[in-house]
């Protein structure tokens, strides 16, 4: 039934919305800057609708069986772990590229074996990541391949 499917994603984004952290710098409520013109070539950034929310929706029960043992069902972080979630690790990744952040998490996540997970469900994790620190959803996924995620910038603040 269709109504029922749609129930059930709707119910996995509010699950995944209640992992949600504190820590989010959206709420911060900065100021558009109107007016500016749009540069030729302008990189797109993390707040341009980088994922879908169904997406993270599937990212999110991902995380809690592959990631969370580490860093946390809230992703803030363990004993040996670092926080996924929040003004440091925001800041930590901030004017490097998406591609790096899920090079970084293909390489070598989870740390006992990342193989274990497969490079979809890695990008679907990230969707999930981006999603909990509060950048916004958008119409198209987040692709698996580096060398189109090399081409989005991770920005603490919205440009
Ligand atoms: C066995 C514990 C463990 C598991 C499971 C694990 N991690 Fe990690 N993770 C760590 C540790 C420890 C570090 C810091 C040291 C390092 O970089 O290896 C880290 C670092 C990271 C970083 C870098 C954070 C930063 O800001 O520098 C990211 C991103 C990350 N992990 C994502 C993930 C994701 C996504 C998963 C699940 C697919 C995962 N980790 C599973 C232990 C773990």
């Amino acid at each position: 039934m269709k109504s029922s499917f749609v129930t059930a994603v709707a119910a996995a984004a509010l699950a995944a919305g209640m992992a949600t952290g504190s820590g989010g710098i959206a709420a911060a409520g900065l100021p558009a800057i109107a007016g500016l013109p749009a540069t030729a070539g302008q990189a797109r950034t993390t707040w341009d609708g980088i994922y879908t929310e169904e997406q993270a929706a599937r990212g999110e029960p991902l995380y809690q069986e592959w990631c969370a043992s580490c860093h946390a069902p809230d992703l803030s972080g363990g004993d040996l772990a670092p926080g996924l979630v929040g003004g440091e690790f925001v800041w930590n990744w901030s004017g490097i590229t998406v591609g790096q952040l899920f090079e970084r998490l293909r390489i070598s996540m989870p740390q006992e074996n990342p193989s274990n997970v497969t490079r979809a469900e890695k990008a679907d994790i990230l969707a999930f990541m981006l999603y909990v620190n509060e950048f916004p959803a958008g119409e198209h996924e987040l692709a698996d391949r580096t060398n189109m995620l090399e081409q989005i910038m991770f920005e603490a603040v919205q440009p």
